[in-house]
């Protein structure tokens, strides 16, 4: 069952009912300025991090669904029978006659009709502004007048969220505001250490206004009936403490078929410390540099402007990669949606959405350098910046913080380091990015650790030491310690954790030096293998030597100590036992490792990366993805940590945790096995998982972390969609490894390993300033790839980048 379609054509997920089973959510917001919005306009904003400078109250995990959001109330003021609606459906839930919500690119319009009065809203963020713009029209369409009353709504939050939410005995008595003309400013301890304020902001005159919340609602009542709109008028109420909340109230007047439009602002701003205020004596707002923004959106063609900019914005990143192949639910996702989830992860991190409240975490140092992964081609800049902000976290033993925060970019204390993948992902992002761009002077860059002036040292540094990072710390099979955890946050083998309600990311009661991992090896190879490039490219042989054999002798730990027979082991426990083998009763194979050491290379001469991706297939694959490890824990296990502390089917045990599987589908192709690496590519694909909305709930336009597995009591459920790794990582393994247009250092590979029904497909890619038309034709049923490009036949693979750019390289590719 479906709760919308694809407008492919306009770039849009068209939701056709609100009631979806859960919200379905958009971001606003590229810079500094954010929001949250669901299909019934649902949501809060930020301005930068989502707990300290939050604008506005949203009620997570409320009963109903989805309180808190950019609210508007229609009311008829008929007068034999008033009566009111919510053009956006909720907070007040009457049914509506018609209903349409649009997520698009960095903006949702909510379209709907009741009683013959159509309301059209759009909601954006301009570009580089920190402000969003409601643009709001009616229309008429009976054949009389009609008059109407127009209520927007939103409830401030008093800027940290986490202390809006718990700390009534003093938020109830601060809540200040100021009202002048159709402004409304809320100014929470502006008096005190705060310059910045937000506005709300409305184009017509006012009819009235409210800023207190119980002035508007009115005792005991909720927003789906506050008794200023039931009454048909707003109180001019000033919020002292308590609530403050934005209510303009507007009333028209529209004869038939005639339309008005009003814009909303509501947005966030930051005076000069030294002139907050209008005068030397006053506490009022200082609103000189704010008026003239305020002014300039709401007009009407300024804001139309700035949607047209934003659009056309998105429209250039996306033309950098465009594919067309036989498959519906690759295009849209590569095309569109995957690469548009791709910039949200990247923005935000883990922060904000659905399922993370915004108060919890900073940006993850293993989340950030993946989210680049896909990304980087779209925008390398910010990508090189948040390389450098990341490495500038790190310590000189090249551990890694675990987390930043994004305002002061200091490592985050309370969580720490010693997750021992850390450190290794900088490299390959690191590398991603050199293969992108060719940028080889951020290697030079001078980046400190910890951000302590005076430790600066050259990048390149940097990754050095995250490779040493490893090698210093191996257990008793020669494979990396596992520290707090690695890629899986909960296989804390080291945690030990008896305590309830005990963090175990922060809880260590072992010395570490015996529980391995073997993901970590898979990954050190990956990234040993591009730090032998790296350092042959700069010259420096000796180096590049060093790091092969450091490279072979991890390789042959693998051979002898994480080889279980048929599959790859997960890891070694504090006991020195396995974990992931056939001697396991439970847990007897993971997915990371069959992943990551056959993405690494291992196995790809003996067969071995066959039987491990055969077990994957047999052992974990189900209709709706491959699950992380089966068969799942039943019980909690002192030794294995927060992963046996999931139901079995749920979040690390054993559902489709979505990040992974790409790694499958990567692994398949370095086998050849097309076929089976796209099917798996489908399974997860959230177009493609659209017909059976009601089972997978979330959004059928973005990825989920997870998907509940095969042993879950119901299956095939998602949860946790939009900020998670999932999205880089399947752009990956479809761009660069089923597609097979893959960056090198020294030019594009195309190297496809695609589907054996498809006739080939095409591609127009944007790589190093010039632009490369690909078309791929199959002629067999193998993956052996003729190149020719501009007409004349390659050897190999690799079209070396030209020494100029061109806007127009022709890449023909027959595969055999
Ligand atoms: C989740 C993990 C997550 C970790 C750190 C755990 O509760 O299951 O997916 O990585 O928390 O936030
Ligand atoms: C989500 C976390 O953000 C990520 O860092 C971790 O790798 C996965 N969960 C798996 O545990």
């Amino acid at each position: 069952m479906r709760f919308g379609y694809f407008d492919d054509s306009r770039l849009e997920y068209v939701i056709t009912r609100p009631d979806t089973p859960l919200p379905w959510i958009n971001y606003l917001g590229m810079d500094e300025y954010f929001g949250i919005i669901s299909n019934t306009a649902g949501g809060y904003s930020f301005y930068q991090d989502a707990r300290l400078r939050r604008l506005t109250r949203y009620r997570y995990n409320n009963a109903p669904l989805d309180e808190g959001g950019r609210y508007l109330y229609i009311r008829d003021n008929a007068e034999e029978s008033p009566s009111y609606w919510s053009p956006t459906w909720q907070p007040v839930r009457q049914v509506l006659d018609a209903y349409e919500c649009r997520h698009g690119l960095g903006y949702s319009t909510i379209h709907s009709e009741k009683n013959h009065i159509n309301a059209r809203i759009t909601y954006f963020i301009p570009l580089h502004e920190n402000l969003e713009i409601w643009k709001v029209e009616i229309t008429n369409h009976r054949d009389q007048q009609a008059s109407l009353s127009i209520f927007s709504a939103v409830e401030f939050c008093l800027w940290d969220a986490l202390d809006d939410a718990t700390n009534f005995q003093r938020n109830f008595n601060i809540a200040e505001v100021e009202v002048e003309g159709s402004v409304i400013y809320h100014k929470t301890e502006y008096r005190e250490r705060r310059n910045h304020f937000a506005y709300f902001a409305c184009s017509a005159p006012l009819d009235g206004f409210d800023t207190s919340r119980d002035a508007f609602l009115g005792a005991y009542r909720g927003w789906d009936a506050p008794l200023a709109v039931e009454k048909g008028h707003t109180s001019a109420s000033i919020a002292h403490g308590w609530q403050p909340v934005g209510v303009h109230q507007v009333n028209l007047s529209l004869a038939p078929e005639e339309s008005r439009t009003l814009i909303f602002l509501l947005g966030y701003h930051e005076n000069d410390p030294q002139r907050k205020f209008e005068s030397e004596n006053s506490q009022v707002i200082n609103k000189a540099n704010v008026k003239p923004v305020i002014a300039h959106y709401l007009d009407e063609g300024n804001a139309n402007h700035a949607f047209t900019e934003l659009a056309e914005y998105w429209l250039s990143l996306l033309s950098l990669f465009q594919v067309e192949t036989p498959d519906l639910h690759a295009n849209r996702m590569i095309n569109t949606w995957n690469a548009y989830q791709m910039m949200v992860t990247y923005n935000l991190s883990r922060s904000a959405s659905y399922f993370e409240s915004g108060i919890g975490r900073g940006m993850g140092f293993r989340d950030s350098t993946q989210d680049l992964l896909g990304f980087v081609h779209m925008v390398p800049e910010k990508a090189r910046r948040r390389l450098l902000d990341l490495a500038a976290t790190q310590l000189t033993d090249g551990g890694a913080y675990h987390q930043y925060q994004p305002i002061t970019k200091q490592g985050n204390h309370d969580i720490g380091g010693n997750f021992n993948d850390d450190p290794l992902w900088l490299v390959l992002a690191v590398s991603a990015y050199l293969r992108e761009t060719g940028d080889w002077s951020i290697l030079d860059e001078a980046v400190p650790f910890d951000n302590r002036p005076g430790s600066e040292t050259p990048l390149i540094d940097h990754l050095q030491r995250s490779m040493n990072y490893t090698l210093e710390r191996t257990g008793p099979h020669g494979l990396p310690l596992i520290g707090r955890a690695d890629w899986n946050d909960c296989l804390n083998l080291n945690s030990f954790s008896a305590t309830p309600g005990q963090s175990f990311q922060t809880v260590t009661a072992k010395d570490g030096k015996v529980a391995e991992s073997v993901f970590i090896a898979g990954q050190f190879i990956l990234a040993a293998h591009e730090m032998e490039e790296i350092m042959t490219r700069l010259g420096r042989q000796a180096e590049s030597q060093k790091y092969a054999l450091a490279r072979q002798q991890m390789e042959q730990v693998i051979d002898t100590a994480a080889w279980d027979g048929s599959w790859f082991r997960r890891a070694y426990n504090d006991f020195g036992n396995p974990v992931g083998s056939v001697e396991n009763a439970e847990g007897q194979i993971f997915i990371e490792p069959q992943g990551i050491c056959v993405m690494a290379g291992i196995g790809l001469e003996d067969n071995r990366a066959r039987q491990a991706l055969d077990a994957v297939a047999e052992k974990l694959a189900c209709e709706h993805g491959i699950v992380l490890v089966s068969p799942a824990y039943q019980q909690y296990y002192l030794e294995l940590g927060e992963i046996s502390s999931y139901p079995p089917g749920y979040k690390e045990n054993g559902s489709v945790f979505c990040h992974t599987n790409p790694w499958i589908m990567i692994a398949e192709t370095r086998i050849g096995r097309g076929d089976r690496a796209f099917d798996y590519y489908l399974r997860i694909n959230p177009s493609a998982r659209e017909e059976k909305s009601e089972i997978h709930r979330c959004e059928p336009y973005v990825y989920a972390q997870t998907i509940s597995g095969k042993e879950a009591a119901i299956p095939g459920e998602a949860k946790n969609s939009w900020l998670t790794g999932t999205a880089a990582w399947n752009y990956v393994a479809m761009t660069q490894w089923i597609l097979g247009i893959r960056p090198h250092y020294d030019g594009l590979i195309i190297d496809p390993v695609f589907p054996s029904s498809w006739s080939g497909f095409k591609a127009v890619r944007h790589f190093r300033g010039s632009r490369y038309e690909i078309e791929v034709t199959r002629k067999g049923p193998g993956n052996q790839a003729y190149i020719c490009v501009n007409g004349i036949d390659i050897s190999g693979n690799l079209i070396p980048v030209p020494v100029e750019q061109a806007n127009k390289i022709m890449v023909n590719v027959v595969i055999r």
